[in-house]
């Protein structure tokens, strides 16, 4: 029997947010979902979070059955990722060249252990302005429209014509955390409104741009699915570097453009306010020889770094949070 913190369904993600982070989420514990509730496994007999405390019996993880390399022979496991990327049910695979021959193997035993997946394909990288991952299915459906469940909410795309990363899925979760007053929120490279939805859903009021026509048509969809009000979004196909905003300024600017924000920074210091946050995303070298405060005007200072996932060998995805201090 272990203590478990019982909270609403529309609070589960905060509540597994805050438990994560403080070190009280019992990782060897699934949780247990009841009608509109969710039981979150503790580490310890109580915490401070609302929420009632339940002990009864914990969920015990079966991790071997969620092994789809399980029953391979040793050559094809040795090729076989352990770990891939999940969008709806599309599973996203990156095989090493040459393993053509064991693809039908491998896609066969990854349907047979995750019942989820319908459709498996192979990831042949993100190419272009647009960040759209090049696939081909090797079982499946070929059409490449699904709809992701993630921290509550849902997103629907067509992963071959826009670009989403399920592994941003933490930091959408860590911004949305940080909002507790509405606030005015730009998000510059916004694709099908991942980010943009998690902060309207905290009540802040969006503006999105992405420069390619098949993200906002996707986006528009979400926000609807999310049930948010159009007061509190606009959407804009368009380049930041292009767009006017008049006077307009932001309370907190989202750069998600990776590959390719350097060129960027200057414009969206502009553009929010004192006191005001840029969440800056760049993949940059993981040994810390990347120097942002070289691109940072006078009054903005950084106020935290994350690395959010590897990105090669020697580099990763880090978040940069920059702040604008009175003057
Ligand atoms: C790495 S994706 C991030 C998408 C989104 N933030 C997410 O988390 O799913 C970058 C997005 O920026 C868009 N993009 C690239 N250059 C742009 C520009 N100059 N202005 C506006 N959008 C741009 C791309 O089409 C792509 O959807």
């Amino acid at each position: 029997m272990i203590s478990h913190l019982r909270v609403a369904n529309k609070k589960a993600e905060e509540a597994k947010f805050f438990l994560k982070n403080k070190g009280y989420l019992n990782e060897k514990y699934l949780p247990i979902k009841e009608n509109n509730f969710v039981l979150w496994p503790l580490n310890q007999a109580s915490v401070p979070f609302e929420g009632e405390i339940i002990i009864c019996k914990g969920l015990v993880h079966n991790r071997k059955s969620r092994d789809y390399r399980l029953n391979m022979d040793k050559k094809i496991k040795d090729i076989a990722p352990r770990s891939f990327d999940i969008f709806g049910d599309i599973a996203i695979l990156k095989l090493p060249s040459g393993s053509e021959i064991y693809e039908e193997q491998i896609a066969e035993a990854l349907l047979l252990s995750h019942k989820n997946i319908k459709t498996v394909c192979i990831d042949l990288g993100v190419h272009g302005e647009f960040r759209i991952r090049d696939l081909r299915v090797i079982s499946g459906n070929t059409n490449f429209i699904s709809i992701h469940k993630e921290n509550g909410m849902e997103f629907e795309a067509d992963i071959s014509k826009v670009y989403f990363s399920p592994r941003l899925a933490t930091e959408r979760e860590r911004l949305s955390s940080l909002i507790n007053k509405p606030e005015n929120v730009l998000d510059a490279f916004a694709g099908v409104a991942p980010f943009s939805i998690s902060m309207a859903m905290k009540g802040c009021k969006v503006t999105s741009l992405d420069s390619n026509p098949e993200a906002m048509k996707w986006a528009l969809r979400n926000f609807n699915r999310s049930g948010i009000n159009e007061k509190y979004f606009s959407f804009f196909n368009a380049k930041f570097e292009d767009y006017d905003f008049g006077v307009q300024k932001f309370d907190r600017i989202i750069l998600n453009n990776p590959t390719n924000c350097l060129p960027f920074l200057d414009k969206a210091m502009n553009l929010v306010v004192e006191r005001g946050i840029i969440h800056f995303y760049i993949i940059c070298p993981k040994d810390g020889s990347f120097q942002l405060s070289k691109y940072l005007a006078e009054e903005f200072e950084c106020t935290a770094k994350r690395e959010v996932h590897a990105y090669s060998p020697s580099s990763s995805l880090f978040v940069f949070d920059i702040r604008r201090n009175l003057v």
